[in-house]
């Protein structure tokens, strides 16, 4: 990979969206589901790892009691296709029965993931179940999913910081930025 190790900017070619169009999103996010769960105590699980630092900043969005949970979870096997099952390499900890659970994901691509993950959680009857994404790239949609807090529109390009990453990196840039394409090269 050709990247800098000096300076991730001089790897970005352009910003979607700077620090404050996420900090304005994350809060109207924040609002919306605080004014949905009043009187309720949701349980936030983030989708490790793209999720962790949309997670850490909506929740402090979010002036209700909540209490937070991580999975990991892989849909596409070894593979770049999907396959369309989903492996859990970090489960719960949360019993989620009888609980509302609000899924926060960093963004829905194809939206395999996140069917997959709904089906699996909504075994475990939970009182209910509703989605949080940051960013939605509605070019790549490959199953109909309904999100209820959708932060950021993407086009269908490979974006990176606040959580997303390409190849494991980037993603402490605290902004959307697309990469130069030299780097994508190996
Ligand atoms: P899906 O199952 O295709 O919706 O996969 C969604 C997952 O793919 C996200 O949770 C991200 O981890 C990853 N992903 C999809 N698009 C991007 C992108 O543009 N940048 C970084 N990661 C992405
Ligand atoms: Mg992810």
């Amino acid at each position: 990979m050709n990247r800098d190790p000096i300076c991730m900017k001089n790897d970005m070619l352009k910003t979607l969206y700077s620090k404050q169009d996420l900090e304005t999103t994350v809060a109207r996010l924040g609002r919306e589901i605080t004014e949905d769960y009043r009187g309720k105590t949701p349980v936030m699980v983030a989708v490790l790892r793209g999720a962790f630092i949309f997670m850490a900043d909506l929740v402090r969005a979010i002036d209700i009691p909540c209490t937070v949970d991580f999975m990991v979870v892989s849909s596409y096997g070894k593979g770049t296709t999907s396959s369309g099952s989903v492996k859990i390499i970090k489960d719960l900890d949360t019993n989620i029965e009888g609980k509302d659970v609000i899924i926060v994901e960093d963004i829905l691509d194809s939206g395999i993931t996140l069917s997959n993950l709904i089906r699996v959680l909504n075994q475990r009857h939970p009182a209910s179940i509703r989605i949080c994404t940051l960013f939605d790239k509605p070019a790549r949609h490959k199953v109909d999913i309904k999100v209820d807090y959708n932060g950021l529109e993407v086009p269908d390009e490979f974006i990176v910081g606040y959580g997303l990453d390409y190849a494991e990196i980037y993603r402490n840039y605290p902004e959307i930025a697309v990469l130069k394409p030299e780097v994508y090269g190996d």
